[in-house]
């Protein structure tokens, strides 16, 4: 496995790749990796083959983060992270440093960003106002810089999936963009690398996301109910649990992510719920 760090060496690699007609699967990830991120891996290897190659990047994206929030506390265990990568036999890691993403923003200011300006307005774009602008930036960079083929994604950031899958589309990215599913800790609560902020306590109730998720599900089985009850009965649900704050709770179109008035079997709902400083979300199909 190597390990790149140089933006111009990551894209001379691809470009070899590319030339010789190699197919690139890629995994962006901000590292500390779980096993529903070594999923997205795997699920890279099995469609572009032993031929192929698998790149997976691990960068903590500070454009992503609002100064209120947690970049220099998110958690980082590099070491792990290419012991886990290297198992399972990915042929690059990615791990560029701010530098060599930004080369402008000490001092004169990095200047270029995209912006997709429908998708991303909701939910966590309405709840962290600049995280997507951040997001489709960055990925859009390591789509240069990696030329993959196709890349995958995870579920659980469902609007992430939607807006870059928009930013692909719009923008004739030449990458076929893959969600896979959000994998479970035993209990239900989705993995996630910020569960680790968690203390003993509030994991226990962090549950409440899956359950409310699974409530919703139960509620709109055999008729639909209205959103605004739904909310509202959720909203007690959730905070019956008494570490969660809900943060918001919707109910929208899987495609166009509108919300919707009347939720039946098939609405997608989305959630984030804090516990003390620590923010979770989650989502399913109902
Ligand atoms: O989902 C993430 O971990 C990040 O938002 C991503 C896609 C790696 C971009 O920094």
């Amino acid at each position: 496995m190597q390990i790149v760090s140089s933006s111009a060496a990551m894209q001379r690699l691809a470009r070899k790749w590319q030339r010789a007609g190699t197919h690139i699967g890629f995994v962006p990830t901000m590292g500390y990796l779980h096993a529903g991120h070594l999923s997205l891996v795997q699920r890279a290897r099995l469609v572009v083959g032993k031929a192929g190659k698998v790149v997976a990047s691990i960068y903590v994206n500070p454009t992503q983060f609002a100064p209120t929030e947690d970049l220099a506390k998110y958690p980082r265990d590099l070491k792990r992270d290419l012991k886990s990568l290297r198992e399972l036999g990915v042929d690059v890691v990615f791990t560029p440093s701010d530098g060599e993403m930004y080369p402008h923003q000490a001092g004169s200011g990095y200047s270029t960003y995209i912006v997709e300006e429908n998708l991303s307005q909701s939910m966590e774009g309405a709840a962290r106002p600049t995280h997507f602008r951040g997001v489709t930036t960055v990925v859009a960079k390591l789509f240069n810089l990696v030329l993959p083929d196709v890349a995958v994604f995870g579920q659980k950031d469902f609007q992430q999936a939607a807006v870059i899958k928009r930013m692909v589309a719009d923008l004739n990215f030449p990458v076929r963009i893959i969600v896979a599913p959000t994998l479970r800790e035993r209990d239900g609560l989705a993995m996630s690398s910020r569960n680790k902020y968690l203390d003993p306590e509030q994991r226990a109730q962090a549950v409440i996301l899956y359950h409310a998720l699974q409530a919703a599900r139960m509620a709109v089985t055999k008729q639909s109910i209205s959103a605004e009850r739904l909310h509202a009965d959720l909203k007690e649900f959730i905070t019956a649990a008494p570490l969660a704050r809900l943060d918001y709770v919707s109910f929208f179109d899987p495609e166009t992510l509108e919300p919707v008035k009347q939720v039946a079997a098939g609405t997608q709902m989305a959630l984030a719920v804090f516990f003390g400083k620590t923010r979770l979300i989650d989502n399913a199909q109902l």
